[in-house]
């Protein structure tokens, strides 16, 4: 009955927040990390107009800002030279690492920061997306979709090594603000991500965390220098360092396995300063189960009691740390 009537709840409030999600039935999920709309709008077509964007001496046309095999590569000079399977992906499944991840593994919400990972534990990932010891908890969301595919043919790429070995050398920005506040601007799903109305307005923001890039046209260009800002309801980063730091009676120091400064360890990879989106998909991945695989054992007991405003708190204040 309790389960019931939050479910209800949620779905008047989601409702009254204009949100609308597929997922807004099961009150276990951080729904607010997987943004989707039931039907989606298609695509422009390619109009052959050449995009810019400030300080880049490129052009792209949208079937090029869309090739999955060949990314736009907007500043060459913010990263090293990048290996073939991340530039260019491998026929016929292995789309380019670039195209989601970004050509700085930067990466976008809608997929995973993946710059400063462990050479080791990208290779590992990849094996355990492929042998199915690692799932998600949605795995029709068609970004999640994509990577398991693609990781069928990845995992056993002989580049995988070397486009590992790339993104584990590049040292990550800070690209995140964090704001605690009970009203947002006023936002739509469009493609797997939140975009601010370009109408106006305010809604509530509720027992969410919404990451909002702050130029919704240039992360449609597939920008790597955008930034994001991070909205949490008040008392989220106190709540969210007591956590982390102490545990909080409820959990584990999350410095004892991750690093003292959260910038991993080992096999153990960083949590500070990664997009909260994907930080709190993986806790709930771990909370249900489906992200499995030897290491998965260690985290299991850390998310057992937490539930979805921890994870809030959590991810928020991760989010405010630098990377
Ligand atoms: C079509 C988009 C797409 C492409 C292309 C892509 N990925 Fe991903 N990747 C994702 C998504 C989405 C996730 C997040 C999965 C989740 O939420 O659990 C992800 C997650 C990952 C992770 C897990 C990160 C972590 O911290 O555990 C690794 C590692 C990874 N990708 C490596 C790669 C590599 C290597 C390539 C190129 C061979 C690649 N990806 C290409 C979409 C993509
Ligand atoms: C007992 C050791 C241990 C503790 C304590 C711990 N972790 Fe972890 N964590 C791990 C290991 C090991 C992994 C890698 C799991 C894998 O390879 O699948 C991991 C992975 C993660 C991931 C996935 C990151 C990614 O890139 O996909 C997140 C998120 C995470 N931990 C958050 C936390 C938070 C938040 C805390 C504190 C509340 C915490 N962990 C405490 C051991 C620990």
């Amino acid at each position: 009955m309790k389960r019931h009537l939050t479910v209800i709840l949620s779905l008047g409030f989601l409702m009254a927040g204009g949100v609308c999600t597929a997922w807004a039935n099961d009150d276990e999920l951080p729904f607010w990390a997987y943004p989707d709309t039931p039907t989606q709008a298609p695509s422009p077509k390619d109009d052959g107009q050449m995009r810019t964007l400030p300080g880049s001496s490129k052009q792209f046309s949208l079937a090029e800002l869309r090739n999955f095999f060949s990314p736009p590569d907007w500043y060459p000079e913010d990263h090293p030279p990048m290996p073939p399977l991340v530039a260019h992906g491998a026929q016929p499944k292995a789309y380019a690492c670039g195209y989601c991840h970004l050509p700085t593994g930067m990466g976008r919400p809608e997929n995973a920061p993946i710059a400063g990972l462990p050479a080791k534990y990208i290779i590992k990932q990849v094996h355990e997306m492929k042998s199915g010891a690692r799932k998600s908890a949605l795995p029709q969301h068609y970004p999640q979709a994509l990577m398991w595919e693609l990781a069928e043919q990845a995992a056993t790429d002989p580049g995988l090594e070397e486009a590992a070995a790339y993104f584990a050398a590049i040292k990550p920005e800070q690209f995140m603000k964090v704001v605690e506040t009970d009203t947002i601007p006023k936002v739509e799903v469009t493609h797997w991500i939140y975009k601010k109305v370009e109408a106006g307005g305010t809604e509530p923001l509720g027992n969410r965390l919404i990451e909002l890039t702050d130029d919704f046209a240039r992360f449609g260009k597939r920008d790597g220098r955008i930034t994001y800002t991070v909205y949490v309801p008040p008392g989220s980063l106190a709540k969210g360092k007591a956590l982390v730091d102490t545990g909080g009676g409820k959990t584990t120091a999350c410095a004892t396995c991750h690093g003292a400064d959260l910038k991993g360890m080992g096999l153990v990879p960083p949590i500070a300063g990664r997009s909260p989106s994907y930080i709190a998909r993986q806790l709930h991945d771990f909370r249900v189960g489906v992200r499995g695989g030897d290491y998965s054992e260690l985290m299991k007991p850390v998310v057992a009691n937490l539930t979805n405003g921890d994870f809030i708190a959590i991810t928020g204040y991760l989010a405010s740390l630098a990377p």
